[in-house]
C-alpha cells in the first residue's frame, strides 16, 4: 500500500443494507449501471462493494475461496472487470474469524492466500468483519490481514469492522484506512431496534458515540460510523439529517439503498455536491457539538479554506424556531485550534440544502427547522 489510499473519506455503495446475502450478477450489474446513470459516480462515489454472501459454503480443494457459481456464473474476476470497465473500484468482504457473520468461510488461517486471490481478481477494497473470532486478538488479527494485503503489491483499501469494541481509533492508523466505531446501523432516526441477540443502532445513537473519538479522525484513518441508510425507509428530513451529520463527521460515505429505484429526493441527498464537499474537505476533521438545548444541537467543523461548516440539528418531535445571534456564540475548540468571535469577524452564509447565499453572521439567523431535520450552512470569510 502507498499509505495514502484514502486521503479523504472513501465513498461508495455496499450491498448489505438492502440486499444482505441476496445478491447475484444480474442484480449487481443493474446496480452498477444505476450507479453511473444516477450521477453517483460523477458526484464522487467510487467503490462498489460486495458484502457478506458472495461465496460458496466451502473452500475448494486448494483451500481457496470460491465465488458462488449460482450467483456469479462468470466468476469474480469477470465481475470485477465489469465494475472496473464502468470507471469504478471493486470491493469485497470477509471476516477475521473462522466464519463470516452470515456463516460463510472466514479468513482465519488463510490470510495471505485470500489476499493473493483478491489481488488476482482486481479487488481494490476489503471490508473485514469480526464474527466467530474466539480467542483472536483484534489488533493482531487486523495487522496480519493488513500485512497480507500489503504483500500482494496491489493497493487495497482496508476497512476494519470490529464494531469499536477494541477501540480501533487507538491503533488502526496505518493498519487500515477506516474502522467501524459501533455496532450495525438500522434505518431509524432515534430508536434502537432489538433484533434478537443484538441491538441495531439508530442514526442518533451512533452520532452520540462520535464526539469523544472525534480527535482520532483524519486522512487515511477514518472513524466509520457505519454505512448510510438514506433511501431505506426514514423520512426525507431524517435522511437529509443523517447525510448532513455524516458529512459533518468526515465519515466514509457508503450508500446502501437500491440505486435502481431511488426517488428523486433520495438522489438529491446522495449527490448534493456541496454537502459532499464538506465531507471530503482536505483537513478531514470531525465536527464537534458546540451546544445542545432541548433537542436543538449546533455542530461545527473547521474547513481547509478557512471557512466553517455549521449544522443546526433538530432532534425533537416538533419544529423549532431558531434565532441565533452569532456574536453571542463564540466558537472555541482547542482540539481543532478554533477560536472565532463573531463580534470581531464576519462570515458569509451559504445554505447547503437550499443552495443559496443567505446573508452574513452580522445579522441574527432566524429560521424554523422541521422535526428531525437540519439546516446546514457553509461559512466563508
Ligand atoms: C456484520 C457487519 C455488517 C455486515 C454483516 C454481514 O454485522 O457489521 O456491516 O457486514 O456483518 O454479515
Amino acid at each position: 500500500n502507498t499509505g495514502n489510499l484514502a486521503p479523504t473519506p472513501p465513498m461508495g455503495w455496499n450491498t448489505w443494507n438492502t440486499f444482505q446475502t441476496n445478491i447475484d450478477e444480474p442484480l449487481l450489474k443493474g446496480m452498477v449501471e444505476a450507479y453511473v446513470s444516477s450521477g453517483m459516480r460523477d458526484a464522487g462515489y467510487q467503490y462498489f462493494v460486495l458484502d457478506d454472501g458472495w461465496m460458496t459454503m466451502e473452500r475448494d480443494k486448494n483451500g481457496d475461496l470460491v465465488a458462488d457459481p449460482k450467483k456469479f456464473p462468470n466468476g469474480m474476476k469477470a465481475f470485477a472487470d465489469y465494475v472496473h470497465s464502468k470507471g469504478l473500484k471493486f470491493g469485497i468482504y470477509n471476516c477475521a474469524g473462522n466464519k463470516t457473520c452470515a456463516g460463510y468461510p472466514g479468513t482465519r488461517g488463510h490470510e495471505y492466500q485470500d489476499a493473493r486471490l483478491y489481488a488476482s481478481w482486481g479487488v481494490d477494497f476489503l471490508k473485514y468483519d469480526w464474527c466467530n473470532t474466539d480467542s483472536l486478538n483484534a489488533r493482531e488479527a487486523y495487522i496480519t490481514m493488513s500485512s497480507a494485503l500489503k504483500a500482494t503489491g496491489r493497493p487495497i483499501v482496508f476497512s476494519l469492522c470490529e464494531w469499536g469494541n477494541h477501540q480501533p481509533w487507538l491503533w488502526a492508523k496505518g493498519v487500515g484506512e477506516l474502522y467501524r466505531t459501533t455496532g450495525d446501523i438500522t434505518a431509524s432516526f432515534d430508536k434502537d431496534k432489538n433484533v434478537g441477540t443484538w441491538t441495531a443502532l439508530s442514526v442518533m445513537s451512533i452520532l452520540d458515540k462520535q464526539p469523544v473519538i472525534a480527535k482520532y479522525n483524519g486522512p487515511n484513518h477514518w472513524n466509520d460510523p457505519d454505512m448510510l441508510e438514506i433511501g431505506n425507509g426514514m423520512t426525507f428530513n431524517e435522511d437529509r439529517a443523517h447525510f448532513s451529520m455524516w458529512c459533518m463527521l468526515s465519515a466514509p460515505l457508503s450508500a446502501g439503498n437500491d440505486l435502481r429505484k431511488m426517488s428523486a429526493q433520495t438522489q438529491s441527498i446522495l449527490i448534493n455536491k456541496e454537502a459532499i464537499a464538506i465531507d471530503q474537505d482536505k483537513l478531514g476533521l470531525s465536527a464537534f457539538r458546540i451546544s445542545s438545548d432541548k433537542g436543538l444541537e449546533v455542530w461545527v467543523k473547521t474547513l481547509a479554506d478557512g471557512g466553517l461548516a455549521v449544522c443546526f440539528l433538530n432532534r425533537s418531535v416538533t419544529p423549532q424556531n431558531i434565532s441565533y445571534s452569532w456574536k453571542d456564540h463564540p466558537f472555541k475548540n482547542e482540539t481543532v485550534n478554533l477560536d472565532v468571535d463573531f463580534s470581531k469577524v464576519n462570515y458569509k452564509l451559504h445554505d447547503v440544502w437550499e443552495k443559496k447565499d443567505i446573508g452574513t453572521t452580522k445579522k441574527e439567523f432566524k429560521q424554523t427547522i422541521a422535526s428531525h431535520d437540519v439546516v446546514m450552512l457553509r461559512l466563508s470569510k
